[in-house]
């Protein structure tokens, strides 16, 4: 549904296209798309959110479970969970819960498990906990093994690589669509540059925050902000979207122009042409580059011969 009736000579070649221009079929198909990825990041939303939870041992999700998620807890390590969750029923004598506890808050030293924790462990534990037997399992025959969940972890590094490319990837094309539709809003253009750019950033930020809360975890903070702001720019990308593709005015280079501006666009683009556009009482004569001076008098014909020219000098170059 073109709305630009009034022929222009100069915005023609330069304008952008706008939502006003696009076809009612490709208004559908970007609104159902940016809805199925709203939809979408509010289930990504629920699904963080079941994941991270209760990761502190407290209901609901704080700043501590994604410390931990990243981190890991300086309080409690996988041994000690499962000592005193799944694996106690285990433990032939309950004391030997507390031995295994004083051990790990003493910091888990090589000379205590050796005297202290090993024979428990190898009287109740290793025989599922081997390698010949279960090797997807913490592996408790020996000090190294133990070691691995005896100190905090939070994510290994292979997880988090993971984790990022496939983020990278998926995001990238997420955000690349929206931003794509988004540049069809009418705004200010610098304005419009900086809000295509913000959830880019954001995603670098937040992935990059990931690596480092692994070794320092007040930058759970930055993995939560970075995290937020590109759910509030993607958000926002979406809604202006949707807004001005239903219900924005006109784009004004769309609007009819007056008669000065009409002039005004023949005489820039003559002059880009090399033409020379002189006003007379009765009309115009346009003059310049060896052409005969030729006379129009009405705004009409002015702007058909502009256009003429143009193609002209088009078909030359
Ligand atoms: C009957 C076999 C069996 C015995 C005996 C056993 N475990 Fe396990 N253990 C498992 C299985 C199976 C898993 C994996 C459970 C899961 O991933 O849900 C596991 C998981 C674990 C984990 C890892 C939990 C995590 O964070 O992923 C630890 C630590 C652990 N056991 C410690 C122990 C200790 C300590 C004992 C001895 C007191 C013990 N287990 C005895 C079968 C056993």
């Amino acid at each position: 549904m073109p709305t630009n009736q009034t022929f222009r000579i100069r915005t023609m070649k330069t304008r952008f296209r706008r939502f006003n221009d696009v076809s009612m079929s490709e208004r559908i198909l970007n609104t159902l798309f940016l809805l199925a990825i709203g939809a979408g990041y509010l289930f990504a939303l629920a699904n963080l959110y079941y994941t991270h939870q209760a990761r502190d041992g407290e209901a609901g999700l704080s700043i501590k479970d994604i410390m931990i998620a990243y981190h890991g807890a300086s309080s409690k390590t996988r041994l000690e969970a499962a000592v005193t969750g799944i694996m106690e029923p285990n433990l032939r004598y309950k004391s030997d819960k507390d031995v295994i506890l004083r051990w790990l808050r003493d910091g888990a030293t090589e000379a205590g498990y050796q005297e202290r924790v090993s024979p428990i462990l190898n009287r109740d534990c290793v025989v599922c906990h081997n390698p010949a037997s279960n090797p997807t399992l913490p592996n408790l025959t020996t000090y190294e093994g133990v070691s691995e969940v005896a100190h905090a972890g939070g994510a290994s590094l292979p997880a988090l690589v993971r984790v990022s490319h496939i983020h990278l990837f998926g995001i990238a094309f997420i955000l690349y669509f929206i931003g794509r539709i988004f540049l069809l809003c009418h705004m200010n253009p610098v304005l419009k540059r900086i809000i295509v750019a913000i959830p880019f950033l954001a995603m670098f930020l937040d992935i990059a925050a990931w690596f480092i809360t692994r070794y320092f975890p007040d930058f759970a903070y930055v993995v939560v902000m970075a995290g937020g702001l590109m759910g509030l720019s993607m958000g926002g990308q979406i809604l202006i979207s949707l807004y001005q593709m239903w219900f924005s005015a006109p784009h004004p280079a769309s609007q009819p122009l007056s008669r000065r501006e009409r002039v005004a666009e023949c005489k820039m683009a003559l002059e880009e042409l090399g033409h020379e556009l002189k006003e007379t009482a009765h009309g115009w004569i346009i003059a310049g580059l060896g052409l005969e001076p030729v006379k129009i008098t009405n705004l009409g014909d002015l702007e058909a011969f502009t256009r003429s020219l143009q193609i002209r000098h088009h078909q030359m170059d």
